[in-house]
């Protein structure tokens, strides 16, 4: 599997790009920073720095936008570190980001591979829906799209309501599920907030003697100490993996298909995935106005979180 990988390095998208240059069946052709956990300037130098440590010296990465589409910039570095690599970012990268934005590098790479590439976004769409606005026939260009993000049956991770990577650019994530992506499937907290990495998982990791799995432990260690601040408990959610690898597996999770649609205006409820299980929308009786007529994506709705985190 060829995959383009939008991301906003962060810890877990860090351990995802980790996880994916371990498999031998799957290749990062290309990397696009984007505004999120992190500015995307700083997004763009830690995954120089992660593929680097992958021994993925060669994959280009662009920094994408700087800012969501309709909103201030807000960015999280109270969950990932100042750095986003939980004050593991080494110096500045030697390597330079392309001269090309992260929107512009997937149009042109899905132009020049039709019905070749997977799109994987790890944090918010803004990169995904500019790339829309400039190529409309993106939908039918890429062979698949896998996002993290939302929460369709469970509490929100940044307000009641909404997860980060939607609530960072609701008008973005609101753009890419209207725009009738043959092949989508979304990994939201449903399934993420299933997948937490306990101490035993932790400790088993730290004693794997290699840097990638040092850095990694190093990272987590920043994360666990998040978590434990907000929960009490060392045990980590560990998102942004969780997508990479059911790409690698997708049998690992169930799916249901459902309508989405993202709140745009709501006091309490901005970036709100609404999801439309019934199709009320398209019950002409009924003419609920979110997510009509909109072609319905692929969500997973439990996972074996045994299964993927001891492949993690
Ligand atoms: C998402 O938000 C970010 O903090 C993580 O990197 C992940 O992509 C989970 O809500
Ligand atoms: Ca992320």
């Amino acid at each position: 599997m060829r995959i383009i990988l939008d991301t906003d390095p962060g810890i877990d998208d860090s351990l995802a790009i980790l996880f994916l240059a371990a498999q031998e069946n799957m290749e990062i052709v290309a990397v696009g920073s984007v505004h999120g956990n992190v500015p995307a300037p700083t997004a763009a130098d830690n995954a120089l720095q992660v593929l680097d440590l992958a021994g993925l010296t060669e994959v280009p990465v662009a920094i994408g936008a700087a800012r969501p589409l309709a909103q201030e910039l807000r960015t999280t570095e109270f969950v990932h570190g100042a750095d986003g690599l939980g004050g593991q970012a080494g110096k500045p990268p030697a390597r330079k980001p392309e001269k090309i934005s992260a929107a512009e590098q997937i149009v042109h790479l899905a132009r020049e591979n039709p019905g070749e590439l997977t799109l994987l976004a790890l944090g918010p769409l803004t990169n995904v829906a500019l790339a829309l606005l400039l190529e409309p026939r993106l939908p039918h260009l890429l062979k698949s799209v896998m996002i993290l993000g939302g929460a369709l049956g469970v509490p929100g991770n940044v307000t009641p309501n909404a997860e980060a990577n939607i609530w960072h650019d609701p008008e973005a994530a609101d753009l890419v599920f209207e725009a009738g992506f043959e092949n989508l499937t979304l990994v939201g907290l449903d399934v993420t907030e299933t997948a937490k990495a306990d101490e035993a998982w932790l400790t088993a990791l730290a004693e794997i003697p290699t840097p990638k799995a040092q850095f990694a432990t190093a990272l987590l260690k920043h994360y666990a100490d998040f978590y434990s601040r907000m929960s009490g408990y060392r045990t980590c959610t560990i998102h942004d993996p969780l997508a990479a690898a059911l790409l690698q597996d997708p049998t690992m999770a169930e799916y249901k298909e459902v309508v989405v649609s993202v709140e745009l205006r709501g006091t309490h409820t901005r970036g709100q995935l609404i999801s439309d299980w019934r199709r009320i929308a398209d019950d002409t009786n009924i003419k609920s106005q979110a997510g009509q007529g909109r072609k319905p994506i692929r969500a997973a709705v439990s996972v074996n979180t045994n299964a993927y985190l001891t492949r993690l």
